[in-house]
């Protein structure tokens, strides 16, 4: 009889967990995954990237045809009507296609899916709802869930003071949103109720939205969002909310100190972050201690200091990124296996999914010339015919190299189509090219992609269309 019940027990399904079981179980691990939601998939997929994607592109659609925007076109429609629950159930659809694709695809690999919360005993012993299961290794993706703001009370329930879950089960849009953080969730979900037609008002702590970007994106991320119609608020501090009957009063002041006042607002969306989710796993069982941020942390190899014990995605540092969670996953489950799981942390894409999108790889021209001397290249999408074609000109992209070497550290795009373009950035970027291995690229026309391509070439001093 074999040692253990399990080589390989994973704690939480979402995209860090359930890609490492199903990697473990292709490589021949006996393998399980505990998970205490209903569904597989976890907050990418029930509560996170997917539910927002499939409201963001659903309120592009209303806002195109409502607004009258295609009739330049000579799409000319008239009345158009929103019909909120049918716009949420398309959106339920697609949570549960994709969760039960998983749960298909713990079938196919053969992974155990053992259900409710799991709490170590010891290093090697998880009692799940009631059950006590062992393995040799144990891989913690346990994820994230939000960061409260102390005397703020969420109730999305009710509706009114919400978080992310909450933003995006709304029953009515409302007449006005707060949204407390100019960060990722804050304009995505902001961007879904301003598309349908509520007033947001975004406030943020810092003097800029967007913290970490480029500062260059920043400022031009927050310029395209006023003029759309967001009122951002920024060096601003919220002091309470205060719910009366269905409106609540959020109190606000200056970051810095002096008059405050008093907003109202119909739905108050609290995205001040997120946090490491470890409570009741057991961990003083097991001697693992978290760090001050309250991650566990790891080595390369994604092994926390207790042997047999290993952690992945949003839990441990890092961006809390749902394929920067995967890339662990299968990486943890290679290691274990014996094999070589190797993660580049320098090079993960992130995408904020508002209109135009916002994407960047690599370091931002503040951090790069930290390190040392840079050459930067910026192409306008003003300029390209792609953007020009479709009459969506906003943003540009930006490549930083480094001066001596010309190897591309950094690339910073806003653009319709950001998101998707950052793909042949970070590729570059992971191959080690210079900003002349892209520019004598040679990419298809007329593309988005060829901003990319421009970019590279004002960074040797010689773009064509600029
Ligand atoms: P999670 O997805 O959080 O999964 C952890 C799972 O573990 C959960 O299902 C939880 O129920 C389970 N669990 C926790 N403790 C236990 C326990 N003790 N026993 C059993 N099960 C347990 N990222 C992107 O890259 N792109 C996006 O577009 C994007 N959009 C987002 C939109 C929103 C609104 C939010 C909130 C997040 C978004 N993210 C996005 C972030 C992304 O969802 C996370 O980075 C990703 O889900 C992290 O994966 P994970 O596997 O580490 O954890
Ligand atoms: P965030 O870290 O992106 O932004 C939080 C913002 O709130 C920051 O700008 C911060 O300065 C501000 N803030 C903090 N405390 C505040 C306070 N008391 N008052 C006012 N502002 C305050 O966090 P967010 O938006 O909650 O998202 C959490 C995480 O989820 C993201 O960091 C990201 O990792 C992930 N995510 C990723 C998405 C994507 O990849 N497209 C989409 C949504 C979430």
């Amino acid at each position: 009889m074999a040692e253990f019940d399990y080589d390989v027990l994973v704690i939480g399904a979402g995209p860090g967990g359930y890609v490492a079981a199903i990697r473990a179980a292709q490589l021949g691990l006996r393998t399980a995954c505990a998970e205490s939601r209903e569904t597989l998939g976890g907050t990418c997929l029930n509560v996170g990237c997917i539910p927002s994607k499939a409201l963001l592109h659903a309120s592009e659609k209303y806002e195109e045809v409502s607004s009258g925007l295609l009739a330049k076109y000579g799409v000319k429609v008239k009345g158009a009507e929103l019909d909120l629950d049918d716009m949420m159930d398309e959106k339920k659809k697609v949570v549960s296609s994709l969760t039960g694709g998983i749960e298909f695809l713990f079938k196919k690999n053969k992974v155990e899916w053992l259900k409710g919360l799991a709490t170590f005993k010891d290093a090697h012993s998880v009692e799940v709802a009631g059950k006590t299961v062992t393995a040799k290794n144990v891989v913690i993706a346990t994820g994230s869930s939000v960061t409260p703001l102390p005397g703020v009370e969420i109730d999305n329930a009710k509706g009114i003071v919400v978080d992310s879950t909450g933003a995006l089960d709304l029953e009515k849009v409302p007449g006005h949103m707060v949204v407390i953080g100019g960060g990722v969730i804050g304009l995505e979900l902001g961007s879904v109720w301003r598309r349908l037609g509520a007033k947001v008002t975004v406030v943020e702590y810092l003097d800029q939205i967007l913290p970490g970007m480029d500062g260059d994106v920043r400022k031009e991320a927050a310029k395209l969002f006023a003029k759309q119609g967001f009122a951002i608020k920024t060096g601003t501090k919220v002091t309470g909310v205060e719910v009366k009957g269905k409106k609540a009063k959020v109190s606000v002041e200056p970051a810095a100190g002096g008059e405050g006042e008093t907003i109202e607002a119909d739905v108050v969306l609290v995205a001040i972050g997120r946090k490491p989710n470890t409570d009741g796993l057991g961990l003083d069982k097991i001697g693992l201690a978290v760090n001050q941020r309250g991650q566990i942390e790891t080595d390369h190899e994604f092994a926390t200091a207790v042997s047999g014990v290993w952690a992945i995605g949003d839990v441990i540092p890092g961006p809390m990124l749902a394929h920067k969670a995967e890339d662990e996953g299968v990486a943890v489950a290679e290691n274990i296996a014996g094999l070589t799981g190797i993660v580049n942390h320098d090079v993960i894409p992130a995408v904020v999914y508002t209109h135009p999108e916002i994407a960047s790889v690599g370091l931002t021209e503040e951090q790069a010339k930290e390190k040392g001397k840079v050459k930067v290249g910026k192409f306008m999408m003003l300029a390209n015919s792609r953007a020009k074609a479709n009459d969506d000109t906003d943003g540009f992209v930006k490549i930083i190299a480094d001066a001596d070497t010309d190897r591309v550290l950094g690339v910073h795009i806003i653009a319709s189509v950001a998101g998707t373009m950052i793909a042949q950035a970070a590729q570059a970027m992971e191959f080690g090219a210079t900003s002349e291995d892209i520019a004598y690229t040679c990419h298809a026309h007329p593309t988005h992609s060829e901003a990319v391509k421009e970019a590279a070439m004002a960074v040797l001093g010689k773009p064509i269309h600029m």
